[in-house]
């Protein structure tokens, strides 16, 4: 691996092994996703608490100063829109390897999804992705998309996710689930979860420690965090689990006391 490689992985996973993650990529598809309307103002303070940034690159140029001191992951794939339900998810490139140096990022994410007629595209979409990041020194994320009728079960989860390391995949992010540890163990490279729908924050934050007990290196969440009822407290509690090691209950009274 190139020292570029390794530096970018390095503002990536921080020294203890983890990493905080947070996605506001979700109007790509989505659009004025709830929480993001007014994308500035909702990242700006959850930033100190945050290792990472994940958003499309117009959300970088329109919402986020060129000053700000944290590294890009950004993400490359789209092309559908939440009301193409057929097509959903049946992703392609958006962002050419140029832009994204010119951007100064320290990743890029990719969407893969396997198991729908359309698979062989995102798939091979993605690999050229990798060819094309890697020729500079950039790692890529695989997303491990679940398209309609896939389960978010094990069995699945860790096709994808050996899938993707196995086409060149530098980090995965996929979903949590029963038997979680059984993805992890099959994955040559870290895995981050993604948070998924909005869910209670004590089972956000319960979630978020059984991943990283189960093997996972961290979060690339962003509705558990921006749909909060108290958005900065949230990533404090999803920091405290990651970083300093806190109990779901530690975390969860954090968040409380926050408040
Ligand atoms: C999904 O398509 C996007 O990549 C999201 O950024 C990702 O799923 C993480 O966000 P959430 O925690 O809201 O699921």
């Amino acid at each position: 691996m190139d020292w570029g490689m390794k530096n970018r992985i390095s503002r990536i996973i921080k020294k203890d092994g983890h990493t905080v993650m947070l996605a506001v990529d979700h109007g790509y598809f989505m659009g004025p996703t709830t929480g993001l309307e007014k994308l500035d103002e909702m990242v700006k303070p959850l930033l100190p608490y945050a290792d990472v940034l994940m958003p499309t690159r117009g959300g970088l140029r329109n919402y986020i100063p060129p000053e700000t001191d944290i590294p890009i992951c950004l993400r490359v794939s789209g092309g559908t829109s939440i009301l193409n339900e057929t097509n959903l998810l049946h992703e392609g490139i958006i962002v050419s390897m140029e832009d994204a140096i010119r951007l100064n990022v320290s990743a890029v994410a990719f969407s893969i999804l396997v198991g729908q007629p359309f698979e062989r595209d995102t798939l091979l979409a993605f690999t050229q992705v990798i060819d094309e990041a890697n020729r500079y020194g950039i790692p890529v994320l695989a997303v491990t998309a679940v398209g309609k009728g896939l389960g978010k079960d094990a069995r699945y989860l860790s096709l994808a996710s050996r899938m993707a390391a196995e086409l060149g995949a530098s980090i995965v992010k996929t979903y949590f689930c029963k038997d979680f540890e059984k993805i992890v163990e099959t994955c040559p490279v870290p895995i981050v979860i993604a948070g998924g729908k909005k869910i209670p924050e004590k089972d956000a934050l319960q979630m978020t420690y059984d991943a990283l007990q189960a093997g996972a290196i961290g979060v690339d969440m962003g509705r558990n965090v921006f749909q909060s009822s108290n958005p900065v407290s949230m990533i404090k509690a999803v920091n405290a689990i990651i970083h300093k090691k806190y109990t779901p209950k530690e975390a969860y009274d954090l968040f409380k006391s926050n408040k």
